[in-house]
């Protein structure tokens, strides 16, 4: 598979990524298997977060990370902070650490090699936010740092004060989540697609080399569910087929060769458990989309370009 050299960094970052958020459904043999079976379709990039399974999730990958048949050195792992439980945010100088070196500890890990702020804390002291993360870099706990779910203000606001380029901003973007592509595409009108809802991210994101990572590559809605072959979208699941048909490939991985086709250097961060469908995502490069079938796939799930 392909690599990407994420937000210009220097860490070489597979395109697609396996993201651990629902790991805490396999059992140790399952998620070892998941593992394996990723790092043997080229993924290189494991993403978690503080949150995910409250906790529970960092256990059961680094508990696997040690079983499976690849070196630690060999991949790159993320993990996140910044939410609490309670549904609020905190970046105090604090809590980053504190959340850090617990994070660690369920990793089993001496380091991670990225860490994001999950979400933005509106109470964020951006000066206070530079001080964890020189703290995390001199001891070595953590290589590089970027964002999730920031506006392009909001990382300007950070980017200002840390020291460290920020390399990646991870968003919600699939097929069936194309915010921050229509208000583009809809410049200069007063159709509901042409709210801007991010601020210029996707532009922002490419201006300043920040690697797009995209969550729920394959939901749509909040978590409403799969639009694989889901047929509430007819139109868009007959595009996927014929296309995946061309490519001798399938339609998963042409869902994820249609945000990897978005020059962003970007990423699709895959959240599935299931260790024959990792490599299925993992098949995105075979699927060389054209100009005329990345439009024709924007259309058939339910958008219009003016
Ligand atoms: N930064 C953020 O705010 C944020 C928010 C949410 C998620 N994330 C990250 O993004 C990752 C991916 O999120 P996600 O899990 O929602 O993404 P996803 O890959 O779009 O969805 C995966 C889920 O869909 C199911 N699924 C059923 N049929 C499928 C099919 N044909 N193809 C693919 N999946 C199918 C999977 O089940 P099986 O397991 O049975 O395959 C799994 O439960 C997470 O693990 C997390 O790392 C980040």
């Amino acid at each position: 598979m392909q690599k990407i050299n994420l937000g210009n960094s220097g860490l070489s970052a597979s395109r697609v990524a396996l993201g651990v958020m629902r790991i805490t459904k396999l059992d140790h043999k399952q998620a070892v298997n998941l593992l394996d079976s990723a790092y043997n379709a080229g993924v290189n990039f494991f993403d978690n977060a503080d949150i995910y399974g409250d906790g529970e999730a960092e256990k059961i990958f680094g508990a696997a990370l040690k079983y499976a048949s690849f070196k630690r050195s060999d991949v790159l792992v993320q993990t996140k902070t910044g939410i609490v439980p309670g549904h609020r945010y905190d970046f105090s100088k604090q809590h980053i650490l504190e959340s850090v070196d617990a994070s660690l500890k369920r990793l089993q890990l001496d380091y991670v090699d990225t860490l994001l702020l999950h979400r933005p804390d509106v109470l964020m002291e951006p000066d206070e936010i530079a001080e964890a993360f020189l703290t995390l870099q001199n001891s070595g706990k953590v290589r590089q740092f970027g964002v999730s779910n920031f506006n392009p203000m909001q990382v300007e606001l950070l980017q200002q004060a840390v020291p460290q380029k920020l390399i990646a901003n991870q968003l919600q973007l699939s097929l069936m989540h194309t915010g921050m592509i229509d208000a583009g595409l809809h410049t200069n009108m007063t159709d509901d697609r042409s709210v801007n809802h991010d601020g210029a991210i996707l532009e922002y994101s490419r201006l300043h080399k920040m690697t797009i990572q995209a969550w729920s590559p394959f939901q749509y809605g909040f978590f409403a569910g799969v639009f694989i072959d889901n047929p509430k979208f007819p139109d868009l699941n007959a595009k996927l087929h014929e296309l995946a048909d061309k490519y001798d490939t399938n339609v998963n991985a042409v869902a994820a060769a249609w945000i990897l086709r978005i020059p962003a250097n970007t990423q699709v961060i895959a959240g599935t458990t299931n260790a024959n469908r990792i490599a299925q995502v993992a098949e995105a490069d075979k699927a060389k989309l054209t100009r005329e079938e990345w439009y024709s796939l924007y259309l058939a799930a339910g958008n219009d370009l003016p």
